[in-house]
């Protein structure tokens, strides 16, 4: 699967993506990684692994509108045929989702519906949960909204801030992305209104 990654900072999905490729288990080559951020550290991941790296600031462009056409256009030059956002924050906009109908993952540290948006392990933690966890779900529209391809739960301790229960959260979302993009590049995720069914493999 002819992948396109999109980036604002550290890039330690993106990194997870790349370890599953090149131990063989994972479908996929990164034909590009899009970053919004001139400065983000996953740029350097992406180079130490040979892959193409762009910077698209969204500050160059006039609008939203012409921003989504650049990503969309980028991410076409590259022969991608799926997106994976890892950390990218910026919205994708209709253009992108329309080029590539079904093929836009995202992940979000934190059990959806609950806490989409910015911070979403500081607000657990500060709603005091005792389960958090991550979502992978294709994009929709809306913000963190998409239908729900794989998530997964870790406790969150009365001691926990942002930080600690991040980091717990973090190292679940480096298995279950991987997972998830090995399941669309083997062609298995079917999009039912808001169920995702995930086919037996080779059918
Ligand atoms: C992750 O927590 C991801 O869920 C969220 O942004 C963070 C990105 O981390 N959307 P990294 O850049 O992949 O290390």
């Amino acid at each position: 699967l002819p992948l396109g990654v999109l980036i604002s900072g550290g890039g330690s999905n993106l990194q997870s993506l790349i370890d599953r490729m090149e131990a063989g288990v994972l479908d996929a080559t990164i034909r590009t990684v899009i970053s919004n951020n001139p400065t983000a550290k996953g740029l350097d991941r992406a180079k130490r692994h040979g892959i193409p790296t762009r910077v698209l600031p969204h500050q160059d462009y006039p609008d939203r509108r012409e921003y989504d056409l650049a990503l969309t256009r980028a991410l076409q030059d590259a022969g991608v045929r799926a997106v994976a956002l890892a950390g990218f924050m910026r919205l994708v906009g209709p253009d992108l989702l329309a080029a590539f109908p079904w093929r836009v993952l995202n992940i979000h540290p934190a059990l959806l519906p609950s806490f989409p948006g910015l911070h979403a392990q500081e607000q657990g933690a500060a709603y005091g949960v005792r389960l958090a966890g991550c979502t992978v779900h294709f994009v929709d529209e809306k913000v963190d909204h998409g239908p729900v391809i794989i998530q997964a739960a870790v406790p969150a301790l009365a001691e926990d801030t942002g930080e600690t229960l991040g980091q717990r959260i973090l190292r679940l979302e480096h298995r279950i992305y991987p997972q998830a993009v090995q399941w669309l590049a083997q062609g298995r995720l079917e999009v039912q209104g808001r169920q995702v069914v995930v086919r037996p493999n080779g059918h």
